[in-house]
């Protein structure tokens, strides 16, 4: 774990407009600056950096945050790849917390076994290029499959020699510990003999990188076609190698798949390879496998378009439908592209351009669920029965979409293909998703103890009036919490006769004080985690600087509320860009408004709480069967209180 203090050296030294101006063209427009924006395809800049407030907001996407938020959206790095990154531009140094010893041998185990894996990587590749079996035999080969160097070397890729010990013999002499190279399932130990032999041989290898890009494993190819032991060898499952995470190609990928909005899954290594060398380079593969719930989460983060495209032969076809309704489910949209018989994507993009390889995908994929309901219609020709199932698996797929519209859609369109009325495949579909959510209840209610939780439930901003209430408090304080405003306090004056009488007097506050006083003095806590957090973040800040830094409020601020807060931190920015000349919409609200504001949100607040109150106490009431003088009088008391309340409010508006 990286420490605290390195963070926050990370964030006092991190220039936000230096950081985005690596990656986008910003221009300076007042006292912030204005680009394109990178999240999508405009032709007028809506993608605003405010240098003093530390913050960034993309209007025509709505994501915004801070320096480290960006460089986790547009170069989809995780928080500490940012932080390291940042790091590395300013020339801090990193420091790392402390561990408890099993963590420490854990972290440093799997950290040996990328460090051998990278090692073997480096092997395979200078056995390539250097070697003569592996210029003659290696390099001959990917050349006649018509990858140029540039593409090899993109990918890493190398050439395992034929002799048994080849890598362990080379590992052995960078003083590397077998056991990681065991452990990663480089090489067999064969203890009886003595002998260590090194899984790949003879093999052209294939390097699978992680996410961010380090070597976790391999595939490696047979040369000769008449061998009788399986074409391709990959490495075995390990600590740092889990074959169903991972998706070949993503690291080279994921900057296209999020640009163009779309990512093309296909079934091989060489499919990847030469659809990237064309220019496509938005492609991902399986290995060969059906797709697993984790690789379509990796691909989730970057887009929710997909298009699988299939080799020539049917049977393959068929038994991967089960697999995409998977990424439906996910809320996915998903086309199907096939090819001519004989041809997968490494033989159709093999010599074609990108505008030809692109023009043919985009022209040739269908929808899914299109495309299945067709080709089950076709196997079940006139047979009722057969179609009668047809019908059922095409439902199935359609009720795995969560989305209502979207299935209604599908319900319209594959009535007309399938030649059914729409009720009948309505009724079908209602049906199954009654079962499907009963049996997601009785999964949820038997929940082994240890099972894993495979992602963490996403934070449903749910709007109200409490929500509204205390938004207005922290946009408050965000653009006014320094800034000086009167406000009426009732103080006790001496009247000429000795005696004290009430009076209102108007008193020069700063906003923040106010803020935290009255709602200190009221006992009010803010409900909704995000404004109760960023609330105490800021009368923090204001106590002890006198001043606010905003870009801390986006550390571990749950995704969905970064575009809440990037939102009313930016408000000012987004009318300067939408209307330049109608000038000062909502720019700045003269002080006296200011303290009205506040009054009134603080005060709208009060009236809800005890609204809130007085209706728990009624149902209290009801359920109680004796009844509650107490709980009366209670009641009564909070009502005047509201209506007290309600009296101040109306001579503020
Ligand atoms: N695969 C595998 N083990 C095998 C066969 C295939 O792991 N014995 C995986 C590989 O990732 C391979 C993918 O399945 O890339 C697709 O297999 P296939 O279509 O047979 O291979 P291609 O990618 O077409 O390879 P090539 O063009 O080199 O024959
Ligand atoms: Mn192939």
């Amino acid at each position: 774990m990286i420490s605290r203090s390195t963070i926050d050296q990370v964030y006092d030294a991190a220039r936000l407009e230096e950081v985005i101006g690596d990656f986008v063209v910003l221009k300076k427009s007042g006292s912030n600056f204005k680009g394109l924006s990178p999240f999508s395809q405009e032709k007028t800049p809506s993608f605003m950096v405010s240098p003093v407030k530390q913050i960034w907001k993309d209007f025509s996407s709505g994501k915004g945050g801070n320096v480290v938020a960006f460089l986790m959206e547009h170069e989809h790095f995780t928080y500490p790849e940012a932080i390291r990154y940042l790091a590395k531009k300013y020339n801090i140094e990193i420091e790392e917390t402390q561990q408890t010893d099993a963590e420490k041998q854990k972290n440093s185990e799997r950290e040996s076994m990328y460090v051998v894996a990278q090692f073997a990587q480096e092997f395979f590749q200078q056995s390539l290029w250097e070697a003569k079996e592996g210029k003659a035999i290696g390099l001959t080969y990917f050349k006649e499959r018509g990858f140029t160097e540039e593409t090899i070397k993109k990918f890493g890729m190398g050439y395992a020699p034929e002799k048994i010990t080849a890598l362990s013999e080379a590992a052995e002499s960078a003083t590397h510990s077998l056991e990681f190279l065991e452990k990663t399932g480089l090489i067999i130990v064969n203890e009886e003999r003595k002998q260590n032999i090194d899984r790949f041989r003879g093999r052209v290898i294939f390097p699978i990188r992680t996410l961010s890009g380090r070597v976790q494993g391999f595939g490696g190819r047979i040369l000769k076609k008449d061998l009788k032991t399986a074409k391709y060898l990959n490495s075995p499952e390990s600590d740092i190698y889990h074959k169903s995470k991972v998706l070949y190609g993503l690291f080279e990928a994921k900057k296209s798949i999020a640009k163009k909005d779309c990512c093309y899954i296909v079934e091989g290594y060489t499919d990847v390879i030469q659809m990237h060398q064309a220019g496509v380079t938005n492609v991902v593969s399986s290995s060969g496998t059906a797709l697993t719930p984790e690789q379509i989460r990796l691909i989730r983060r970057l887009t929710k378009n997909v298009v699988v495209l299939f080799d020539g032969d049917a049977a393959g076809v068929r038994a991967s439908l089960r697999g995409i309704d998977l990424i439906l489910e996910q809320d996915m949209h998903v086309k199907i592209c096939t090819f001519p018989d004989g041809e997968d994507p490494d033989s159709f993009a093999k010599g074609k351009t990108e505008e030809v390889i692109r023009a043919y995908l985009s022209s040739q994929a269908q929808d899914f669920i299109q495309y299945k309901a067709t080709l089950l219609l076709e196997e079940a020709q006139e047979d009722p029965v057969k179609k009668a199932d047809t019908i059922r698996a095409i439902v199935s797929s359609i009720a795995k979409i969560p989305d209502v519209i979207q299935r209604e859609v599908y319900i319209q369109s594959c009535a007309k293909t399938m030649a059914v009325s729409e009720v009948v495949l309505f009724n079908a579909l209602a049906q199954l998703v009654q079962k499907e959510q009963k049996e997601q209840s009785k999964r949820r209610n038997s929940r082994p103890a240890m099972e894993v939780v495979q992602e963490p439930p996403q934070a449903v901003i749910e709007i109200s009036e409490s929500f509204e209430l205390e938004k207005q408090i922290i946009r408050l304080l965000l653009h006014y919490g320094n800034e000086k405003a009167f406000f009426e306090e009732v103080v006790m004056q001496q009247d000429g006769e000795g005696g004290v009488q009430e009076a209102v007097q108007q008193m020069e506050v700063t906003v923040h004080e106010k803020v935290f006083l009255d709602l200190q003095q009221d006992e009010i806590e803010l409900t909704h985690p995000l404004f109760r957090k960023t609330y105490s973040t800021l009368i923090e800040q204001f106590q002890a600087d006198g001043k606010i830094s905003p870009q801390h409020f986006f550390e571990d601020v749950e995704k969905e509320y970064t575009v809440l807060l990037s939102d009313m931190l930016m408000e000012n920015e987004k009318y300067q860009l939408h209307s330049w000349d109608k000038k000062n919409i909502f720019v700045k609200q003269p002080q006296d408004r200011v303290g009205q504001s506040v009054t009134q949100t603080i005060l709208s607040l009060r009236r809800y709480l005890i609204g809130e109150k007085i209706q728990a106490l009624n149902s209290q009431l009801q359920s109680e069967s004796a009844e509650d003088s107490n709980l009366l009088e209670e009641i009564n008391m909070y009502n005047e209180l509201r209506q007290l309340v309600s009296q101040k409010l109306s001579r503020v508006v």
